[in-house]
């Protein structure tokens, strides 16, 4: 992060226009507390992690409780960066007033400092109550995968009108920032231009305010074909494997562990 001072949401919305904003997921306290030290500005306790943690094939598995926990432990491990914690499906969908009570709920016991849910338009009045309630949301448009079985599939969406419509009441309705999943990177840079807030990309090319990576993707940590828009800086399923593997070796020829690891 720039500085030493904790994030806000003020301060993540005032990065738009002076610095490119990097922000990731986590789910534990050991990775939150290392991507914290690394300087992201913003972590997201994405609802991935029904992907990337239970091994579910959708992320519409997950339980409000189950985002409960992983964003304590998150919240726990962090100084500075700003915790966005996902809304699972379908906690927000029936009214503004289960979105509240929702959303409420995860920052009462997280302590974390905002959430994102996935829509734009169709959740305008959801966005304007929680906004209202004094609970900051981040928007989530394009490719929204809670809504997967809807859109066919996770393909990269190329609807323009539509994708302006909803970033634009996304942000009429009070949204502080919004992501922009799987668009064409024009359509991308052009909507960063025309709203006042920061927009954060996946898959949506460098024209954004900021990015985001699910931190496993990031890690080279699933060991699986990673979508196209996914850049691995590390190999760390490959160190995990070999890893385990030479501990495996010594623990079976018995050169583990050795004097120096045992007590006298
Ligand atoms: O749940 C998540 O990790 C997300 C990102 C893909 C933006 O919503």
């Amino acid at each position: 992060m720039t500085g030493s001072q904790s994030m806000t949401v003020p301060r993540f919305r005032g990065l738009k226009g002076k610095t490119k904003i990097a922000m990731v997921t986590a789910y534990d306290f050991p990775t939150a507390r290392l991507v914290d030290q690394a300087g992201v500005d913003a972590i997201l306790v994405g609802d991935s992690l029904a992907m990337v943690v239970q091994g579910h094939t959708t992320t519409l598995p997950v339980a409000l409780e189950e985002m409960i926990y992983h964003a304590e432990m998150v919240a726990r491990a962090v100084s500075h960066a700003l915790i966005v914690v996902d809304l699972p499906f379908p906690t927000y969908f029936a009214n503004p007033q289960a979105a509240i009570d929702a959303a409420a709920r995860v920052l009462k016991r997280t302590h974390c400092h905002a959430v994102k849910l996935e829509g734009g338009s169709e959740q305008a009045p959801t966005i304007e109550a929680l906004t209202r309630a004094g609970i900051p949301v981040m928007g989530h448009v394009g490719l929204r995968p809670q809504s997967v079985h809807q859109m066919g599939g996770y393909r990269v969406q190329r609807d323009v009108e539509r994708l302006r419509e909803d970033a634009l009441t996304a942000q009429q309705a009070g949204a502080f920032s919004v992501v922009l999943e799987c668009v064409p990177a024009s359509a991308a840079e052009q909507l960063s231009r025309l709203l006042e807030i920061p927009t954060v990309g996946i898959g949506a090319g460098a024209g954004c305010d900021g990015q985001v990576l699910v931190l496993h993707d990031l890690l080279g940590l699933t060991g699986e074909t990673a979508p196209r828009f996914v850049k691995a800086y590390a190999d760390l399923a490959g160190t995990i494997r070999q890893a385990v593997q030479t501990y495996c070796e010594e623990v079976r020829t018995g050169t583990f562990p050795d004097a120096d690891r045992s007590y006298r």
